[in-house]
Protein backbone atom coordinates (compact mmCIF):
# COMPACT_ATOMS: atom_id res chain seq x y z
CA UNK A 1 0.00 0.00 0.00
CA UNK A 2 1.43 3.37 -0.50
CA UNK A 3 1.07 4.48 2.82
CA UNK A 4 4.62 2.25 3.17
CA UNK A 5 6.14 4.58 0.63
CA UNK A 6 8.97 5.28 2.52
CA UNK A 7 10.97 9.06 1.35
CA UNK A 8 14.40 7.90 -0.08
CA UNK A 9 17.13 10.36 -1.06
CA UNK A 10 16.64 11.72 -4.19
CA UNK A 11 18.86 10.02 -6.78
CA UNK A 12 21.14 11.38 -9.39
CA UNK A 13 19.42 11.73 -13.05
CA UNK A 14 19.93 8.24 -14.73
CA UNK A 15 22.52 9.23 -18.10
CA UNK A 16 22.31 5.62 -19.37
CA UNK A 17 20.14 5.33 -22.85
CA UNK A 18 19.92 1.54 -22.64
CA UNK A 19 16.02 1.88 -24.28
CA UNK A 20 15.70 1.48 -28.20
CA UNK A 21 12.51 4.35 -27.24
CA UNK A 22 13.17 7.83 -26.75
CA UNK A 23 12.62 8.99 -23.55
CA UNK A 24 10.92 12.19 -22.37
CA UNK A 25 11.21 11.56 -19.25
CA UNK A 26 14.35 11.76 -17.29
CA UNK A 27 12.65 10.27 -13.97
CA UNK A 28 14.38 7.47 -13.04
CA UNK A 29 12.13 3.68 -13.32
CA UNK A 30 12.08 2.98 -9.24
CA UNK A 31 10.93 7.02 -9.20
CA UNK A 32 8.34 6.44 -11.75
CA UNK A 33 7.00 3.27 -10.40
CA UNK A 34 6.21 5.03 -6.87
CA UNK A 35 4.77 8.02 -8.47
CA UNK A 36 2.30 5.49 -10.79
CA UNK A 37 1.51 3.65 -7.22
CA UNK A 38 0.36 6.90 -5.58
CA UNK A 39 -1.74 7.57 -8.27
CA UNK A 40 -3.40 3.54 -7.86
CA UNK A 41 -4.20 4.15 -4.52
CA UNK A 42 -5.68 7.71 -5.48
CA UNK A 43 -7.74 6.64 -8.75
CA UNK A 44 -10.07 3.11 -7.56
CA UNK A 45 -13.56 3.12 -8.98
CA UNK A 46 -15.89 4.75 -7.12
CA UNK A 47 -13.78 7.31 -4.80
CA UNK A 48 -13.29 10.48 -5.51
CA UNK A 49 -10.69 13.12 -3.50
CA UNK A 50 -12.22 15.66 -1.05
CA UNK A 51 -10.45 19.25 -1.12
CA UNK A 52 -9.97 20.61 2.32
CA UNK A 53 -7.06 23.16 1.45
CA UNK A 54 -9.06 26.28 1.70
CA UNK A 55 -6.70 28.79 3.13
CA UNK A 56 -7.76 30.76 6.62
CA UNK A 57 -8.56 33.48 4.64
CA UNK A 58 -10.56 31.89 2.05
CA UNK A 59 -12.09 30.57 5.14
CA UNK A 60 -13.01 34.01 6.56
CA UNK A 61 -16.76 34.81 4.16
CA UNK A 62 -17.73 31.03 4.84
CA UNK A 63 -17.16 31.19 8.44
CA UNK A 64 -18.58 34.97 8.74
CA UNK A 65 -21.80 33.51 7.05
CA UNK A 66 -22.02 31.05 10.14
CA UNK A 67 -21.36 33.32 12.64
CA UNK A 68 -18.18 31.40 13.59
CA UNK A 69 -15.07 33.01 14.50
CA UNK A 70 -11.98 32.34 11.86
CA UNK A 71 -9.41 31.21 14.65
CA UNK A 72 -6.92 28.21 14.28
CA UNK A 73 -8.53 26.38 16.80
CA UNK A 74 -12.19 26.39 14.95
CA UNK A 75 -10.47 25.35 11.46
CA UNK A 76 -8.95 22.58 12.91
CA UNK A 77 -12.38 21.77 14.76
CA UNK A 78 -14.39 21.70 11.80
CA UNK A 79 -11.82 19.50 9.28
CA UNK A 80 -11.32 17.43 13.04
CA UNK A 81 -15.28 16.72 12.82
CA UNK A 82 -14.82 16.29 8.23
CA UNK A 83 -12.13 13.39 9.32
CA UNK A 84 -13.46 11.59 11.84
CA UNK A 85 -16.69 11.03 9.96
CA UNK A 86 -17.45 6.96 10.02
CA UNK A 87 -13.97 5.26 8.76
CA UNK A 88 -15.76 2.68 6.77
CA UNK A 89 -18.27 5.02 4.54
CA UNK A 90 -15.18 7.80 4.70
CA UNK A 91 -12.93 5.49 3.05
CA UNK A 92 -15.93 3.70 1.09
CA UNK A 93 -15.90 7.13 -1.43
CA UNK A 94 -12.94 8.92 -0.40
CA UNK A 95 -9.43 8.21 -1.34
CA UNK A 96 -7.03 11.21 -0.97
CA UNK A 97 -7.75 14.47 1.03
CA UNK A 98 -6.27 18.00 -0.08
CA UNK A 99 -4.62 19.81 3.22
CA UNK A 100 -3.77 23.10 3.63
CA UNK A 101 -0.52 23.80 5.36
CA UNK A 102 -2.15 24.84 8.58
CA UNK A 103 -3.99 21.35 8.47
CA UNK A 104 -0.74 19.21 7.95
CA UNK A 105 0.60 20.24 11.38
CA UNK A 106 -2.76 20.08 13.55
CA UNK A 107 -3.64 17.85 16.19
CA UNK A 108 -7.00 17.23 17.72
CA UNK A 109 -8.19 17.53 20.53
CA UNK A 110 -7.54 14.26 21.68
CA UNK A 111 -3.56 14.76 20.32
CA UNK A 112 -3.96 12.54 17.46
CA UNK A 113 -2.28 14.15 14.08
CA UNK A 114 -5.23 15.31 11.82
CA UNK A 115 -3.13 13.82 8.68
CA UNK A 116 -3.28 10.44 11.16
CA UNK A 117 -6.70 10.30 10.98
CA UNK A 118 -7.01 10.32 6.95
CA UNK A 119 -3.91 7.15 7.58
CA UNK A 120 -6.33 5.69 9.89
CA UNK A 121 -8.80 5.84 6.88
CA UNK A 122 -6.44 4.54 3.98
CA UNK A 123 -7.11 8.00 2.87
CA UNK A 124 -3.93 9.57 0.90
CA UNK A 125 -2.98 12.99 2.32
CA UNK A 126 -2.30 15.83 -0.58
CA UNK A 127 -1.01 19.49 0.30
CA UNK A 128 -1.66 22.63 -1.78
CA UNK A 129 1.58 23.99 -2.35
CA UNK A 130 1.21 27.37 -4.56
CA UNK A 131 0.89 30.41 -2.62
CA UNK A 132 -2.36 31.93 -4.06
CA UNK A 133 -3.16 34.16 -7.23
CA UNK A 134 -1.35 37.32 -7.93
CA UNK A 135 -1.68 39.81 -11.14
CA UNK A 136 -0.47 38.76 -14.40
CA UNK A 137 1.95 42.13 -14.98
CA UNK A 138 1.13 43.32 -18.96
CA UNK A 139 -2.33 41.50 -18.86
CA UNK A 140 -5.51 43.12 -18.28
CA UNK A 141 -6.84 41.63 -15.40
CA UNK A 142 -5.47 38.22 -15.30
CA UNK A 143 -3.40 36.51 -12.88
CA UNK A 144 -0.81 33.74 -12.20
CA UNK A 145 -0.23 32.29 -9.28
CA UNK A 146 3.08 32.06 -7.23
CA UNK A 147 4.53 30.31 -4.87
CA UNK A 148 7.85 28.00 -7.05
CA UNK A 149 10.49 29.63 -4.67
CA UNK A 150 11.81 27.10 -2.77
CA UNK A 151 9.23 24.56 -3.69
CA UNK A 152 11.77 21.74 -4.26
CA UNK A 153 12.13 21.87 -0.46
CA UNK A 154 8.29 22.28 0.74
CA UNK A 155 7.95 19.36 -0.98
CA UNK A 156 10.51 17.48 0.32
CA UNK A 157 9.53 18.64 3.73
CA UNK A 158 5.85 17.33 3.39
CA UNK A 159 6.59 13.82 1.76
CA UNK A 160 8.53 12.98 5.24
CA UNK A 161 5.28 14.47 6.92
CA UNK A 162 3.35 12.44 5.33
CA UNK A 163 1.65 13.75 2.28
CA UNK A 164 2.14 11.91 -1.10
CA UNK A 165 0.56 14.25 -3.45
CA UNK A 166 0.09 17.99 -4.20
CA UNK A 167 -2.18 20.76 -5.79
CA UNK A 168 -1.52 23.60 -7.36
CA UNK A 169 -4.41 26.00 -9.08
CA UNK A 170 -4.07 28.53 -11.94
CA UNK A 171 -7.09 30.68 -13.07
CA UNK A 172 -8.45 31.31 -16.68
CA UNK A 173 -11.15 34.23 -17.12
CA UNK A 174 -13.36 34.00 -20.48
CA UNK A 175 -14.14 37.24 -21.73
CA UNK A 176 -14.15 38.65 -25.49
CA UNK A 177 -10.12 39.42 -25.10
CA UNK A 178 -9.32 36.46 -22.61
CA UNK A 179 -7.78 34.12 -21.61
CA UNK A 180 -4.83 35.98 -23.50
CA UNK A 181 -1.79 34.15 -24.76
CA UNK A 182 0.40 35.65 -22.50
CA UNK A 183 -2.13 34.39 -20.03
CA UNK A 184 -1.64 30.97 -21.45
CA UNK A 185 1.32 30.69 -21.90
CA UNK A 186 2.61 31.64 -18.86
CA UNK A 187 0.03 29.87 -16.42
CA UNK A 188 1.12 26.68 -18.44
CA UNK A 189 5.14 27.22 -18.01
CA UNK A 190 3.91 28.06 -14.39
CA UNK A 191 2.31 24.60 -13.92
CA UNK A 192 4.53 22.72 -15.73
CA UNK A 193 7.36 23.92 -13.31
CA UNK A 194 5.12 22.86 -10.41
CA UNK A 195 4.43 19.48 -11.91
CA UNK A 196 8.49 19.01 -12.59
CA UNK A 197 9.78 19.90 -8.68
CA UNK A 198 6.87 17.80 -7.26
CA UNK A 199 7.97 14.77 -9.05
CA UNK A 200 11.37 15.34 -8.37
CA UNK A 201 10.24 15.31 -4.88
CA UNK A 202 7.94 12.15 -5.08
CA UNK A 203 4.95 13.91 -4.98
CA UNK A 204 2.04 13.33 -7.40
CA UNK A 205 0.90 17.04 -9.01
CA UNK A 206 -2.51 17.71 -9.83
CA UNK A 207 -2.02 20.00 -11.76
CA UNK A 208 -5.58 22.18 -12.13
CA UNK A 209 -6.26 25.19 -15.03
CA UNK A 210 -9.20 26.16 -13.89
CA UNK A 211 -11.14 28.50 -16.49
CA UNK A 212 -13.72 29.99 -14.55
CA UNK A 213 -17.22 30.08 -15.51
CA UNK A 214 -17.98 33.67 -14.00
CA UNK A 215 -19.13 35.54 -17.39
CA UNK A 216 -21.79 35.65 -20.04
CA UNK A 217 -20.26 33.50 -22.43
CA UNK A 218 -21.91 30.56 -24.23
CA UNK A 219 -21.08 26.93 -23.38
CA UNK A 220 -19.33 26.74 -27.02
CA UNK A 221 -16.87 29.53 -25.74
CA UNK A 222 -16.26 27.35 -22.87
CA UNK A 223 -15.37 24.68 -25.09
CA UNK A 224 -12.93 26.84 -26.96
CA UNK A 225 -11.13 28.05 -24.01
CA UNK A 226 -10.72 25.00 -22.47
CA UNK A 227 -9.37 23.18 -26.06
CA UNK A 228 -7.00 26.07 -26.12
CA UNK A 229 -6.10 26.26 -22.51
CA UNK A 230 -5.39 22.24 -22.02
CA UNK A 231 -3.41 21.99 -25.50
CA UNK A 232 -1.29 24.86 -24.60
CA UNK A 233 -0.72 23.24 -21.35
CA UNK A 234 -0.20 19.59 -22.57
CA UNK A 235 2.52 21.10 -24.79
CA UNK A 236 4.19 22.52 -22.36
CA UNK A 237 4.32 19.68 -19.68
CA UNK A 238 5.92 17.88 -22.72
CA UNK A 239 8.40 20.42 -22.78
CA UNK A 240 9.39 20.34 -19.38
CA UNK A 241 9.54 16.72 -19.27
CA UNK A 242 6.25 15.99 -16.59
CA UNK A 243 6.06 12.21 -16.73
CA UNK A 244 2.19 12.16 -17.62
CA UNK A 245 2.00 8.90 -16.00
CA UNK A 246 2.68 10.43 -12.85
CA UNK A 247 0.53 13.32 -12.75
CA UNK A 248 -3.66 14.00 -12.17
CA UNK A 249 -5.62 17.12 -14.27
CA UNK A 250 -7.99 18.55 -12.57
CA UNK A 251 -10.83 20.63 -14.35
CA UNK A 252 -13.68 22.81 -14.62
CA UNK A 253 -16.81 21.00 -16.04
CA UNK A 254 -17.15 22.84 -20.17
CA UNK A 255 -20.65 25.17 -18.98
CA UNK A 256 -21.69 28.37 -19.76
CA UNK A 257 -20.78 31.28 -17.99
CA UNK A 258 -23.23 31.98 -14.82
CA UNK A 259 -24.33 35.33 -16.58
CA UNK A 260 -25.86 33.70 -19.65
CA UNK A 261 -29.48 33.00 -19.78
CA UNK A 262 -29.48 29.36 -21.36
CA UNK A 263 -28.90 26.91 -18.83
CA UNK A 264 -27.35 23.88 -20.63
CA UNK A 265 -28.91 20.57 -19.44
CA UNK A 266 -26.31 17.40 -18.05
CA UNK A 267 -25.84 15.89 -21.32
CA UNK A 268 -24.66 18.88 -23.14
CA UNK A 269 -22.47 19.74 -20.50
CA UNK A 270 -20.96 16.08 -20.58
CA UNK A 271 -20.82 16.14 -24.15
CA UNK A 272 -18.80 19.51 -24.19
CA UNK A 273 -16.81 18.45 -21.35
CA UNK A 274 -15.60 15.22 -23.02
CA UNK A 275 -14.88 16.87 -26.48
CA UNK A 276 -12.56 18.65 -24.42
CA UNK A 277 -10.75 16.34 -23.14
CA UNK A 278 -10.88 14.22 -25.64
CA UNK A 279 -9.40 16.54 -28.40
CA UNK A 280 -6.15 18.08 -25.60
CA UNK A 281 -5.49 15.71 -22.95
CA UNK A 282 -2.93 12.31 -23.89
CA UNK A 283 -4.26 8.99 -22.67
CA UNK A 284 -1.20 8.21 -21.12
CA UNK A 285 -2.21 11.21 -18.51
CA UNK A 286 -3.81 8.21 -15.46
CA UNK A 287 -6.77 10.51 -14.38
CA UNK A 288 -8.61 13.35 -14.84
CA UNK A 289 -10.97 14.95 -11.75
CA UNK A 290 -13.01 17.90 -11.51
CA UNK A 291 -13.54 20.72 -9.12
CA UNK A 292 -17.37 22.08 -8.64
CA UNK A 293 -16.56 25.66 -9.44
CA UNK A 294 -19.30 27.29 -7.66
CA UNK A 295 -22.03 24.70 -9.54
CA UNK A 296 -24.83 23.99 -7.02
CA UNK A 297 -24.35 20.58 -5.09
CA UNK A 298 -27.29 19.58 -7.33
CA UNK A 299 -25.50 20.31 -10.12
CA UNK A 300 -22.10 19.16 -9.07
CA UNK A 301 -23.40 15.53 -8.91
CA UNK A 302 -25.94 15.41 -12.03
CA UNK A 303 -23.31 16.88 -14.01
CA UNK A 304 -20.45 14.32 -12.76
CA UNK A 305 -23.14 11.81 -13.13
CA UNK A 306 -23.71 12.87 -17.16
CA UNK A 307 -20.17 12.82 -17.96
CA UNK A 308 -19.41 9.45 -16.63
CA UNK A 309 -22.84 7.67 -18.37
CA UNK A 310 -21.97 9.77 -21.51
CA UNK A 311 -21.00 6.97 -24.22
CA UNK A 312 -17.85 8.42 -25.96
CA UNK A 313 -14.19 7.32 -25.84
CA UNK A 314 -13.19 8.16 -22.39
CA UNK A 315 -9.52 6.54 -21.68
CA UNK A 316 -9.26 8.05 -18.46
CA UNK A 317 -11.48 7.74 -15.01
CA UNK A 318 -13.13 10.53 -14.47
CA UNK A 319 -14.12 11.41 -10.59
CA UNK A 320 -14.55 14.22 -8.30
CA UNK A 321 -12.00 16.68 -6.52
CA UNK A 322 -14.51 18.77 -5.17
CA UNK A 323 -14.43 21.26 -2.22
CA UNK A 324 -17.46 23.56 -1.66
CA UNK A 325 -19.81 20.69 -3.32
CA UNK A 326 -18.78 18.73 -0.93
CA UNK A 327 -18.94 20.89 2.72
CA UNK A 328 -21.56 23.62 1.62
CA UNK A 329 -24.43 21.79 3.71
CA UNK A 330 -21.97 20.03 6.10
CA UNK A 331 -19.90 23.61 6.80
CA UNK A 332 -23.78 24.76 7.32
CA UNK A 333 -24.80 21.98 9.72
CA UNK A 334 -21.76 22.08 11.68
CA UNK A 335 -22.08 25.89 12.29
CA UNK A 336 -19.44 25.41 14.96
CA UNK A 337 -21.48 23.84 17.03
CA UNK A 338 -19.67 20.67 18.96
CA UNK A 339 -23.63 19.16 19.21
CA UNK A 340 -23.99 19.14 15.88
CA UNK A 341 -20.94 17.54 14.87
CA UNK A 342 -22.60 14.02 14.15
CA UNK A 343 -25.30 15.67 12.34
CA UNK A 344 -22.38 17.30 9.87
CA UNK A 345 -20.81 13.98 9.71
CA UNK A 346 -24.02 12.27 8.10
CA UNK A 347 -24.72 15.03 5.70
CA UNK A 348 -21.00 14.96 4.61
CA UNK A 349 -20.85 11.09 4.19
CA UNK A 350 -23.96 11.31 2.73
CA UNK A 351 -23.16 14.15 -0.17
CA UNK A 352 -19.38 11.45 -0.96
CA UNK A 353 -21.86 8.81 -1.25
CA UNK A 354 -23.64 10.68 -3.95
CA UNK A 355 -20.42 12.25 -5.50
CA UNK A 356 -19.44 8.38 -5.37
CA UNK A 357 -22.37 7.11 -7.49
CA UNK A 358 -21.98 9.88 -10.04
CA UNK A 359 -18.17 8.85 -10.10
CA UNK A 360 -19.11 5.98 -12.02
CA UNK A 361 -22.44 7.14 -13.83
CA UNK A 362 -24.84 4.81 -11.72
CA UNK A 363 -26.48 8.01 -9.51
CA UNK A 364 -29.89 7.27 -8.77
CA UNK A 365 -31.99 10.24 -9.39
CA UNK A 366 -34.83 9.29 -6.78
CA UNK A 367 -32.50 9.10 -4.19
CA UNK A 368 -32.35 12.94 -3.53
CA UNK A 369 -29.44 14.60 -4.81
CA UNK A 370 -30.35 18.01 -4.14
CA UNK A 371 -29.35 19.66 -0.82
CA UNK A 372 -28.44 22.89 -1.96
CA UNK A 373 -29.36 25.94 -4.23
CA UNK A 374 -26.66 26.85 -7.33
CA UNK A 375 -23.98 29.93 -5.36
CA UNK A 376 -22.61 30.28 -9.25
O1 LIG B 1 -9.02 24.44 -6.37
C1 LIG B 1 -10.20 24.26 -6.20
C2 LIG B 1 -10.65 23.49 -5.04
O2 LIG B 1 -9.68 22.52 -4.76
C3 LIG B 1 -11.97 22.82 -5.28
O3 LIG B 1 -12.84 23.82 -5.35
O4 LIG B 1 -14.83 22.29 -5.74
O5 LIG B 1 -14.96 24.37 -4.36
O6 LIG B 1 -14.60 24.51 -6.84
P1 LIG B 1 -14.42 23.72 -5.59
Amino acid sequence: MFTSIRLSKLKKKSTSISSPVTKYTELEPALCQELQKIVDALIVRGKGLLASDESPSSLQKRFDDLGVKNTETNRRDYRQMLFSADKSQFSKYISGVILHHETVYQKTTDNVELIELLRERDVVPGIKVDKGLVPLFGSKNENTTEGLDNLQERCIQYKRDGCHFTKWRCTFTISETTPSQLAMVTNANVLARYASICQSARMVPIIEPEILSNGNHGINRALEVHEEVLSILFRTLQEHRVYLEGMILKVAMVLSGIKNSVNCNPQIIAENTITALQRTVPPAVPAIVFLSGGQSDEDAVVNLNAINAYEGRKPWPLTFCYGRALQNTVMETWSGNSEKVEDAQAVFLERARLCSQASVGELDPENGVCTKKSSR
